[in-house]
Formats: C-alpha cells, structure tokens, sequence
C-alpha cells in the first residue's frame, strides 16, 4: 500500500464526505458475514467506536481475508459511504486490505468479548484493546492534559521535584529503598547496619512518597506552583484504593490560607469534572451504560452542588450519633476510614465534604498548628464513592513551632534542615494540597478498582508488566 497518511477513526465517523477515498489502520474488534460478504469492526483507539469495513468477498484473495481476524492489525484503503446499517452513519467501502500483524484464534486471549476486570489485569498488556480500557485510558489522558491546562491558566509553574529523595514527607508509611550498593556484599558499619555513606548518593535515599516538600521549597519563590508525577509508598495495603506507584497532583500556594486551599480544591475538582464531561463523553457514555449507570449523574451532581465544610470534631459528632455499627469504632483521635468518609458523604450530606482541623496527631509534621494546641489545619476532600481524593493543610511557617514539632517527632533535623531554611528566611504563610490522580480517576469513570484506572498497577506482588 502506497505511503499516504492514514485517517483518524474519529475524524472519519464524524465526516460527510460521503465518495472520498480513505486509508485506515487498526485493530480487528470482529469479523462477521457470508461467502459473499464480510463485515469487519476496526479500532484505531482514536475514539471508542469502531468503524464497519465492507468487504465483497469475490474482489479480495481468499488467503488475506483468512488472516483478518479478532486481533490482527490491518489496513484498508477504500471509499467512505453512507451507512445504511444501525448505529452508524459512516463505513469503508474496501477497495485493498494489507495484513501487518495476524493473530491466532486459538492463543488470542481477547477473542471473546465479555471478559472479566479481574481476568483482564492478567494480561494487562493487551488489555489496552478492549472498549473499556481503550475508554479509562482516554479519560486519563485528558484529566492529565486537564490538570495541566487548569494550573497554566492561573499562574501556576509546574516544579518537577525529585523522586529519588532523602526525606520522609509524610513520616507515615513505609518507602521503598534505593541503592546501588552490592546486595552480597554491602559495606558494613561497626554496629551491623548498612555504610549507605558508601552508597551512590553518599546517604540513605528512597522513592519519594510526595513532592511537597520540595514544592514548598518552590513556592518560597514562584508564589504558585504545582508537581505532577509518580510517588511510591511500600505500605502492604491489598484494597481497592491504593497502589504502591501512584501518581499525586501537588498545588503549593504562597498567600494561601486554609480557607482559599479548600477554595481552590473544589474549583479544580470542578473544572476537572467540567472538563471530562466536555471532552470525553462517548467514553463515559460507554461506561456508564456497561459499569455503573449513575456515572454521568453523579459527575453533574457534584457540579451543582457546594462541598460541605466542617470540622473533624464535628464529624465525629455526626459519626458517633448516627447509631451505625463500624467496624473500626470512632472517637475523638482516631484517625477516620473509608466507612466513615463514605458515611459522612454518601449518607449524612449526599454531597462532597471537606474535613478540618484534625487531632495534630494523626497528621503530618508540617501541617499548622491552631491554637487549642490539639488541632492542625489539615483539610481532607472526601468523595462520593471514593473516601478521601485530597489530602492538605495549611503549613505550619512558624520556625519554632516547626522546629519543636520536628524535634516531638524525632525526624532528625539534619534531614529537613534545607526544609526549616525557609522557615528562617522569608517565610511566609502557605498552603498546599495532594490529589490523588488515580483516585480522580476512579471518580471519572465510575470503575471500582484502582488497579484498573492505572495501565501498569504496581500492588503488593504485583510487578509483572
Ligand atoms: O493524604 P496524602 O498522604 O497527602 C500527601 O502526601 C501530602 N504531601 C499532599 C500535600 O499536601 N501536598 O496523599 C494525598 C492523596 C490522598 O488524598 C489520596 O488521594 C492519594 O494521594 N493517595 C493514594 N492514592 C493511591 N494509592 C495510595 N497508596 C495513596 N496514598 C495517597
Ligand atoms: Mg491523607
């Protein structure tokens, strides 16, 4: 087939340029028909739907139509026709077939429809293919491209913050270890403990498990700024609702108190929703037909309606008086679970709710301590569905009461001195706020495991692909 650049699928189906010859490349979805007549569905990825080939057998050798199978890559040059068929208004007239790629019937693992979520994550290297996946990963596409967009039209810069780190951020959980070091044979110190002092870095180092750190380091400066990028916690959670790698959207904002983070928390969810319902509607359509019928509408719910704002002693009121049975029991200090979220916000309000002024000690060194002594301004985003999406503060700018939190904590200040320098030279009140971007993800498009809104899932024994 002669070089000439081949059409989009989605460009195609949108197109009344009925006569006109057209060269597409894709993926085979079916093959259907009769000695006389084939029918094949095609699949570029460019859009959800496929675009219906016709293809008269008599004009076609007997021996390429054989390899055009469920799987196999093809191109077709042809003419574009109207349909006359249902549900589409547009196919190829196929005039020749060039077969790149065959693949087997017998050994083709999507060669049925109708597969399970769960199967699918076993061969999550073709599962890119099927309808659903070739939708989520659309939408992640353009929430990404959305995040972006959001913070460059108002002032943000966006601060690519290391991965590799020698500090614990959040001082929650368990952080994967990076080394060069030989792993027979690592130096030694007297005590029995590794000589990372020998190591690539000359220090301990290991994967971040957040760029806010560093992104405060950047609003000192810049005002307005934001990290994207992947962030790894080696905690042993197998649920639905955490990966090992994930990717977290990180806004650090000088002049911001907790009252404009929470402001400009649920403005961005906002636009992000906006945005998704704008730009990938067949794709939430598709999902919301076949996975979870209330997508569309809860998507436009949240639009409509303000997150409800209160404090994390009166949720635990709420909790406490609502007469449910838990299984994990609240109290004031305890920190909340999913069930409780989804609680306060599938139940109690029937809306999203950020939670403030949480027990200082469930929270983050860094997060500003409010004057009862007991609480810090921490805000949580809790959602429909999902429990918490975002998780921020306002900073504690502070150099003494930083520093005497540090020392509370025992994070050893020569690990965080850069951090406390901001403190002692210009500081200035702050505020910042995580988005979870798989998280969203799963709010999108209405899928309930988080290991299918990522391409590669990184999970406890779990690093195949
Ligand atoms: O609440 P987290 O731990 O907050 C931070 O890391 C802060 N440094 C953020 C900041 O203030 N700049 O995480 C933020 C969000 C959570 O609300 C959740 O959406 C998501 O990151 N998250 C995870 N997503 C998937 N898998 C995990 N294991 C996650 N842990 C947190
Ligand atoms: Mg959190």
């Amino acid at each position: 087939m002669e070089h000439t650049r081949r059409n989009k699928i989605v460009d195609l189906l949108k197109s009344k340029d009925f006569g006109s010859e057209v060269l597409v490349k894709g993926w085979v979805r079916t093959k259907r028909g009769n000695k006389n007549i084939n029918f094949i569905a095609l699949n570029d990825g460019s859009v959800i739907h496929s675009i219906q080939v016709v293809v008269e057998v008599a004009n076609f050798d007997e021996n390429t139509l054989k390899l055009v199978t469920t799987g196999s890559c093809i191109a077709v040059k042809g003419t574009l026709v109207e349909s006359m068929g249902q549900g589409q208004h547009v196919e190829i007239q196929a005039k020749a077939i060039e077969v790149y790629g065959t693949a087997d019937n017998e050994t083709y693992p999507l060669q049925k429809k109708g597969h399970s979520l769960e199967f699918l994550r076993e061969i999550a290297h073709l599962r890119p293919r099927t309808n659903t996946f070739g939708a989520v990963l659309r939408i992640r596409h353009a929430m990404a491209y959305g995040i972006h967009k959001y913070f460059n039209d108002q002032g943000f810069n966006y601060l690519h913050t290391p991965i590799i780190t020698g500090s614990d951020a959040e001082g929650a959980g368990a952080m994967f270890r990076v080394t060069a070091l030989d792993d027979k044979n690592p130096p030694m110190l007297p005590d029995g403990h590794v000589d990372y002092s020998q190591d690539f870095f000359g220090k301990e180092t290991k994967l971040t498990v957040s760029g806010q750190l560093e992104a405060e380091l950047g609003a000192m400066a810049l005002s307005l700024v934001y990290t994207f990028g992947p962030t790894f916690r080696a905690e042993n959670s197998n649920t639905p609702r955490h990966l090992a790698e994930f990717w977290m959207v990180e806004p650090e904002m000088a002049f911001y108190d907790i009252h404009d983070n929470m402001d400009l928390a649920e403005d961005f969810l906002k636009y992000l929703i906006q945005y998704a319902l704008d730009h990938c509607y067949d794709d939430l359509e598709f999902l919301n037909k076949m996975y979870d019928n209330e997508l569309i509408d809860r998507l436009k719910g949240v639009l409509e309606c303000s997150f409800e704002r209160l404090s994390y002693t009166e949720a635990v009121k709420i909790l406490k008086a609502s007469g449910q049975s838990w299984e994990f029991p609240v109290d004031w200090g305890t920190d909340l679970q999913a069930e409780h979220e989804r609680y306060l916000v599938e139940k109690h309000f029937g809306k999203p709710v950020i939670l403030t002024d949480y027990p200082k000690e469930i929270k983050a060194f860094y997060m500003k301590q409010n004057e009862d002594g007991k609480t810090v301004r921490a805000m949580d985003v809790l959602f429909p569905k999902i429990g918490e999406i975002i998780g921020g503060s306002q900073r504690e700018e502070n150099f003494d009461i930083l520093v005497k939190r540090i020392h509370e904590l025992n994070i050893p200040e020569k690990d965080v001195w850069w951090y406390l320098d901001t403190r002692k030279f210009g500081t200035a009140p702050h505020s910042g706020f995580g988005l979870g971007f798989e998280r969203l993800i799963l709010f999108v498009t209405g899928m309930s495991n988080i290991r299918d809104v990522i391409p590669f899932p990184r999970t406890p024994k779990n690093a195949e692909f």
